[in-house]
């Protein structure tokens, strides 16, 4: 008699590559626990089995810009956090599998608690996420009574939970203009972000936590100017949460880089304002962001020349879901990414509140 789960029969979930999946040695990112899901080539023989372990789960693969080029290929929906949300809250897989970080399968979870959420490698964290804890924030709240509480999505669940409305960096400032102008509003984690969106709102009644993440800070100022000098006439995308972004509207504020050529984009947008560049013969941009958008870029524009800002800018984090770690987690169902159901209850609203504002550029 054949054993079934509730989705599939056992053996359709055998999987003869198996048997090559190890855990490298060694240690991943700053404060990485463990090295990386490794053993299998992202080759034809890997992606067969990747699609026939989908159909067996009834699954749907999403992967974040910065995964890896053959997680982008293999993914039904490549995209930016607001896209990838979205199409998780609406989908009609059984089972969403998430190539990215540990905040955003557990975003797919609060949004779609019935479903079955994984990710490749539950290793996979965020500095990010890591500089505001909750009880940081229930502190931070306390000393502000009066505020309203806007969250980055590179949060935990719990921050969630402690949050009026997130938001993601494609729609950050369009959330932030639409709160009371009278309100006070503590803004979390990313520095740099948030000074965006002090800026782009005008507004001078919010208060920055001073967290970053450690790939976006380490694209620095100097190194931006020095880069933009070198390409006089290339396009910058800056992803609002790199070093350099305060550095960028300054020197275009001076007159040191002309103020047209730079865009603050998150990485959706960085693909729509690609096919801009492409359709106006730009020849060149620098990208500051996360090198794996590059993949994305280069696919919908490949007339034009994009050049990392800093090459060693690579997330070591979402560089954990590697083919093999998509091949385990597809025929062993792990790991599955829970969100315990009164942390999602109060988290839901603040999810909700944010995938209902902006345009997200790609994925969807
Ligand atoms: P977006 O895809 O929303 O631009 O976010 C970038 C990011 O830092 C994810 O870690
Ligand atoms: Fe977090 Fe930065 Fe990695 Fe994005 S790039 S997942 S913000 S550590």
């Amino acid at each position: 008699m054949t054993v079934t789960t509730t989705l599939q029969t056992l053996d359709e979930l055998d999987s003869p590559l198996l048997s090559a999946v190890h855990r490298a040695p060694g240690h991943v990112g700053p404060d990485g626990p463990v090295g990386r899901w490794e053993g299998i080539d992202g080759n034809e023989d890997w992606a067969d089995e990747i699609r026939r372990l989908k159909t067996a789960r009834n699954a749907v693969i999403l992967a974040h810009n910065y995964e890896l080029p053959e997680i982008q290929d293999i993914a039904d929906h490549t995209g930016d956090s607001l896209a990838l949300s979205r199409i998780a809250a609406e989908t009609d897989a059984d089972v969403i599998v998430f190539c990215g970080v540990h905040f955003m399968a557990e975003t797919a979870k609060i949004l779609s608690p019935d479903k079955t959420v994984l990710i490749p490698d539950a290793e996979a964290g965020c500095s990010l996420a890591d500089s505001l804890t909750e009880t940081e924030l229930a502190e931070w709240k306390a000393e502000h009574p009066d505020a309203l509480v806007v969250s980055y999505i590179n949060t935990t669940a719990a921050v969630k939970g402690l949050t009026d409305v997130c938001c993601t960096s494609s729609n950050a400032v369009d959330v932030v203009a639409g709160l009371p102008a009278d309100k006070e509003i503590l803004f979390g984690p990313d520095q740099f972000l948030g000074a965006h969106v002090r800026r782009e709102t005008g507004r001078d009644n919010i208060h920055v936590w001073a967290g970053e993440c450690h790939v976006h800070a380490g694209i620095s100022g100097p190194e931006l100017a020095r880069r933009a000098e070198e390409n006089p006439d290339a396009d910058l995308f800056i992803h609002p949460e790199c070093g350099c972004a305060n550095s960028a509207i300054y020197l275009a504020g001076e007159g040191v880089i002309d103020p047209e050529r730079v865009h603050m984009l998150s990485t959706g947008e960085m693909l729509t304002s690609a096919k801009v560049a492409s359709d106006a013969g730009r020849g060149k941009v620098l990208v500051a962001t996360e090198v794996g958008m590059l993949h994305q870029l280069r696919g919908v524009a490949p007339d034009v020349d994009f050049a990392p800002v800093n090459e060693r800018a690579a997330c070591p984090y979402m560089k954990m879901i590697t083919p093999a770690a998509l091949l385990r987690c597809l025929a062993l169902g792990a790991d599955e990414v829970d969100v315990a159901p009164d942390v999602a209850e109060k988290a839901r609203q603040a999810v909700e509140r944010m995938i209902a504002v902006g345009n997200p550029g790609g994925g969807e």
